[in-house]
Parts: C-alpha cells; structure tokens; sequence
C-alpha cells in the first residue's frame, strides 16, 4: 500500500518536498501555519519561483493527492511526517525554537496512534541536536522511529535536485528506523540512488560539511580572483577552468563572482563555527572563508573608485538582485550589502531584476529606483554593476550599453566574454587590466 506522507513547514524544501511526493502519487498533508500561504497553495499560487513547481503543485490538487492544513494533527492519519521547518540563525547560532515546537506537538499527536510512523527531520540540525534534543521527546512512543535526513536541494532546482539527488543520507535511531525510510525511497524512486546509512551526529556534520566545502570553493577561488586582479590580462576564468580539470579539484564551484549568499551557505557556515567555538576551537579556516566573503563587495568597490564614480549624485545601474539566477530569493544577497554601501556614498541606484524586484522592493522601497527593462535601467547612469548571472544578462552585447551615460561596465560574475567589450571601460572580478 502506498504510504501517506504529511510535511510540516512549507518553506522551499518542505514545499517542493510535498509537491513532489504528490505529483509522484502519494497521498500528502503539506502543514505550515501561516493561513495566508495555505490559501494560496490550495489556489495552486506557491508563495516562491521554483522550476515545475507550479506546474506539480496544480497537477496535484487536480488529481486530489496534496492538501494543506494549518493542524499538525492531521498527521495522524499519515505514515511518514518530515519535519522541514527553518532553522534560522541568532547572533550566529541556529535557532531551534521552531524545530523544538514542532517536534512536542508531534509527539503530542502520536501518543494517540497505535500503528508505526516515521518522523524524518529534514531541517539542518546543527551536530547532537537530534540526539540531545528531539530523541529524548519522542523515545517514550515505542511505535514512533526516528531519523534525520538532510537535504541538498538547490534553490532554484530544489524539484529536479529532488528527483534525482546524487545521495541519500540517512541518519538512523535504529535499523528500523532506517529500513522504513529506505522502503520509502524504494517507493519513490524507480532507480533508487546511492543511500549513505549512518548515525544521527555524523548524518548532522555531513549536511554542514557539504555546505562548508561549497563556500570554502567559493572563497578559494574569489581569492585567486583577487590577486589576478592586480596583474593586466591575468584571468581568474581561465585559470577556474585549468585547475577544475584536475579531477581532485573538478570544475564546479569555481566561479569567482561577488560572494556566496542565499539563505543557506552564510547560515551554516557561522553556525559551524559557533559550534567549533563552543568545542574550544576557532576554527581559523572556516572563519577564513567568512572572512573573504564579507569583504569580497569591496572589490566591486574598489574598481568604482578606480573609475572615479564613488561620488554623490553618481547614478550606477545593478543588474540582478537575486542571489542567484532562477530564483526570487533576496535572503543574504550579495547585491543587499552592495547597494547598501553604495547609498551610504551617495550615489543614486537603479536596479532591474527578471524576478526578485518585489522582494527587493520589501527591503529598500523607495531609497532606490526600480525598472522594468535592462533598457531603463542602463540609461543615463555613470556603470553598470552585473551582480547575479542572469540568462539575459548573458545575451546582452556591446550596443546594449550605449545608453549609458558613461561607458562603465563591472562584470562582478564574468558572464561576458571580456575580449567583445574592449571598447568601453570594462572591468570584471578576477580580470588584471
Ligand atoms: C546551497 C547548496 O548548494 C545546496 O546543496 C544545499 O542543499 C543548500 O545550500 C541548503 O543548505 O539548503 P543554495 O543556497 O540554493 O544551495 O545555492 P548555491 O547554488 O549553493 O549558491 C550559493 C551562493 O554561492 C550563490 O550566491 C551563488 O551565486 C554563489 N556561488 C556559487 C558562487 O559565487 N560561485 C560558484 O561557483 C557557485
């Protein structure tokens, strides 16, 4: 028999999670309390661009497998609950005050049930939370077994990530626990991909040591990035390119750019080095790797000073407020922390986004000037800053430019090919001129 599947917390990985399970033909309760959202789920409207996921979710409600509830007793009637809700940072630490909430209230539940029910967390969990703090709330219910499963969804491709994911990590309470979840995949998938089976700590350094890699990638190149910038012709690109074929390094990862943001990387790096912290280390690595990110913005900066329009009443144009391309998502974007600094010279900003304006609009209404075109949005300005690599920005040529008022390009993502844009003053991360 099929399983039933309910998810509490519908943020993207909850919500993709849940559309996926039901577009895949199980029966699924997607929980989260916030009635706004619940509403315009039922009406198939998901409160977030992700690829297919509209697409899946009105599939679902046509067929009749998803529907919504603000009640996490509904999971009652289900076989397998996933526990996705944020786990947000506090001054540096993880907050687990939702996690906590949800878990008791589960537990609450379940000590009405008789038959077996899997609880899946799915939130990231810094390293001994499951066996510190959500074990000892539902060990008591002998029909109730326990893992923890981290995701690596990227926004963005979270439902493709979802069908086909390079790993399964599972951290197990039991092999009970365990086999119930594997059944699950097996259910799931018709080719069951690679499954990792372990305890639940190692599971919770997994999730953390995979996104600390990512950012150290990232960090590692942005700093070659920076050296190349001081030498004519020297090209961080190419050089990406040469060490990624060495196939202990690979090629992915390796784009220099303005730093990492997004709601992920900058929240699990600080959390890991709280964690270290309090295990008496400092863990001078990943402290180093923060480090390059946060002051990686002033390299964009640096080059708007060399081409003298870090002064008032300068109009620069940034292209691309996303933290990445295919996404809505302003959470810890690289192009917040930019503009920021630039208002606080002075200069007057006009930004254009294919997708994350209104997000961005809740964060600096008025201050900046938003456009509907890359056309508006390059008139008349002194440079124009391409902060997220866009498709549309790719295609975008010479004559593009031409209105603006100087001739002033920063390709802070290297989405152009740099030898096309001789005739202007053009500068981008990682390029010596
Ligand atoms: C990241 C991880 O990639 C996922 O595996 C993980 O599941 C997810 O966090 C999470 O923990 O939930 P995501 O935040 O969606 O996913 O974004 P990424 O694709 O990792 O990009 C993060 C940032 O790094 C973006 O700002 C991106 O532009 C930047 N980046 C990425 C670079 O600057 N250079 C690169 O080469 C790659």
């Amino acid at each position: 028999m099929t399983k039933k599947i309910s998810v509490i917390g519908l943020g993207f990985v909850g919500l993709s999670l849940a559309v996926v399970n039901a577009q895949k033909g199980f029966d699924t309760i997607g929980i989260d309390i916030d009635n706004k959202k619940l509403t315009n789920l039922r009406n198939g409207n998901p409160p977030f661009y992700e690829i297919k996921l509209e697409e899946f979710l009105r599939n679902s409600i046509r067929k009749k497998k998803i529907i919504f509830s603000n009640k996490i007793s509904s999971i009652i009637d289900t076989d397998i609950t996933f526990v996705t809700v944020g786990t947000p940072t506090k001054n540096g630490k993880i907050d687990l005050s939702q996690v906590q909430k949800v878990v008791l209230e589960v537990a609450k539940v379940l000590s009405r049930k008789k038959q077996s029910h899997l609880v899946v967390v799915k939130s990231t969990l810094v390293p001994t939370t499951t066996n510190d703090v959500i074990l000892p709330k539902l060990q008591h219910l002998r029909n109730i077994r326990l893992a923890v499963n981290p995701e690596f969804l990227r926004e963005g491709t979270a439902v493709q990530d979802l069908l086909e994911p390079h790993l399964i990590v599972i951290g197990e309470q039991d092999k009970q626990a365990g086999d119930a979840l594997v059944k699950y995949y097996k259910s799931f998938y018709k080719k069951l991909p690679e499954i990792l089976r372990t305890n639940f700590i190692t599971a919770e350094l997994i999730k953390y040591s995979n996104n600390a890699f990512l950012a150290t990638k990232i960090s590692f190149i942005n700093s070659i990035a920076n050296i190349c910038q001081n030498f004519p012709m020297a090209d961080v690109t190419i050089i990406a390119n040469a060490i990624g074929k060495d196939p202990r390094i690979g090629p992915l990862f390796l784009n220099a750019g303005p730093g990492f943001g997004g709601s992920c990387l900058p929240k699990d790096l600080s959390a890991l080095i709280a964690f270290s912290k309090n295990l008496g280390d400092t863990n001078i690595l990943l402290k180093a790797v923060q480090q390059v990110n946060k002051t990686q913005p002033d390299k964009i900066i640096r080059i708007l000073k060399q081409m003298n329009v870090l002064r008032k009443n300068k109009i620069i144009s940034v292209l691309g407020l996303a933290f990445k391309k295919n996404t809505d998502d302003v959470r810890e974007s690289v192009s917040v922390s930019l503009i920021e600094k630039l208002l606080d010279y002075g200069l007057s900003i006009k930004v254009h986004d294919p997708m994350a304006t209104q997000n961005f609009a809740k964060l600096f209404h008025d201050r900046i000037i938003y456009c509907k075109t890359i056309k508006d949005c390059l008139r008349n300005s002194d440079c124009c800053i391409v902060m997220t690599d866009w498709d549309e920005y790719k295609k975008l040529q010479l004559a593009d430019f031409k209105n603006l008022r100087v001739p002033n390009v920063i390709d802070s993502r290297r989405v152009f090919d740099p030898s096309k844009f001789s005739k202007i003053n053009f500068r981008a991360i990682g390029l010596g001129v």
